[in-house]
């Protein structure tokens, strides 16, 4: 079986447990400080905190913010529902725009076609491993006083122009889920450019503390990474240069062997950002059945998965009727291909042969 992915995590990441575990510490502590200091360093944030998922990151984000009931936050639907569920858990609405089909970002016409007064933020995503069009997402922003949440769960070592996405905003929000280029297990960072927000969302990440650590101010979560995860993070963060420059080898092969496979578009990334490859998604043209063809790869010994979801089509968030067409297209024509560092040419040229003679 070709697998969809192959964390690529081993020896060192074990001796970075094991040398957390010798410390004694192993809850929030000086291993999680490390990480969080070479992170912001890596994205150029000026705060980075650890938190235990994306979602975590997501939601403090939100609440940090103060967006609560009766506020709109606009999110583009071709996402995980994490990204909506920390709107919703806050009582606010995620309101639901449309994407651009070439990219699967947000496209920032549908995001303004949905500003009202009770609109707070937008929180583009930055998926598969490529930054949202933030050039337009910050005019937008700007024009109608919105706060910008990016939710960059996909894009670590993604870039929009010269600054890593995260930094863009009022937070970025970052996931270490297996799937993800770097990983920990489970696990998030959120990344801030403003002193008081980050120490607010540090605080409600914390129980409520105060910056002493003595008093409890607010009432707040438990969000904290641990230090056995931080240790992983610092390892993975070494090689994540590395692990990038693999994929992108790895996409361009992919491109290359599905030039001609009728019914198949590539991904595509503007000048404006790199891609990672986080995931390599592919569109199918209309008419294809893409959930025959994952049962049929899979019953081939080649395992492809989704893009993502149209949440709005989602029964918790289907009372929103909106008509989304590019969202809607992606739920059903997007299609994930294996990929991880092992992958040999074989491997990749199986892959490519098996949906071609699906397709066929
Ligand atoms: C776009 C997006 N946002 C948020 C999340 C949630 O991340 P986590 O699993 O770290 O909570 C994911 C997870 O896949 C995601 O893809």
């Amino acid at each position: 079986m070709i697998p969809l992915i192959k964390p690529e995590v081993g020896e060192e990441e074990i001796e970075a447990v094991r040398a957390v575990f010798q410390t004694g510490h192993i809850a929030q502590g000086p291993t999680t400080k490390k990480f969080e200091a070479l992170f912001a360093e890596y994205v150029g944030a000026k705060h980075a905190s650890a938190t235990t998922s994306c979602t975590a990151a997501l939601h403090l984000a939100v609440c940090s913010l103060g967006i609560g009931r009766g506020d709109e936050v606009i999110v583009p639907s071709f996402t995980f529902p994490a990204s909506a569920n920390a709107v919703a858990l806050q009582g606010a609405t995620p309101v639901f725009c449309d994407i651009d089909l070439k990219t699967f970002n947000v496209d920032v016409k549908s995001a303004e076609s949905a500003v009202t007064e009770r609109t707070k933020a937008i929180m583009p995503i930055h998926l598969f491993g490529q930054s949202a069009d933030m050039g337009a997402v910050a005019r937008m922003a700007k024009k109608h006083g919105l706060r910008v949440i990016e939710d960059a769960a996909n894009a670590m070592g993604t870039f929009y122009e010269k600054k890593h996405v995260g930094t863009l905003g009022d937070f970025g929000c970052f996931s270490f889920h297996p799937r993800k280029i770097l990983t920990t297990g489970e696990g998030g960072m959120l990344t801030s450019e403003d002193d008081a927000l980050a120490s607010l969302a540090a605080s409600l990440k914390d129980h409520g503390k105060d910056e002493t650590g003595a008093k409890f101010v607010r009432p707040g979560f438990n969000y904290r990474m641990s230090d056995i995860l931080a240790a992983i993070g610092i390892v993975q963060l070494k090689k994540l240069d590395a692990t990038i420059k693999r994929r992108v080898q790895l996409a361009q092969r992919y491109s290359q062997l599905l030039e001609g496979v009728s019914g198949v578009t590539p991904p595509h990334h503007p000048a404006f950002t790199n891609h990672t490859f986080q995931s390599y998604v592919v569109l199918l043209d209309n008419g294809i059945d893409r959930d025959a063809i994952i049962k049929k790869t899979r019953e081939r010994g080649v395992q492809t998965q989704i893009g993502t979801y149209a949440v709005h089509l989602q029964p918790a968030y289907a009372r929103s009727a909106a008509s989304l067409p590019n969202a809607e297209r992606a739920d059903k024509q997007a299609l994930t291909l294996p990929m991880y560092g092992q992958m040999t040419d074989a491997d990749q040229q199986l892959v490519v042969k098996t949906l071609e003679g699906i397709l066929r």
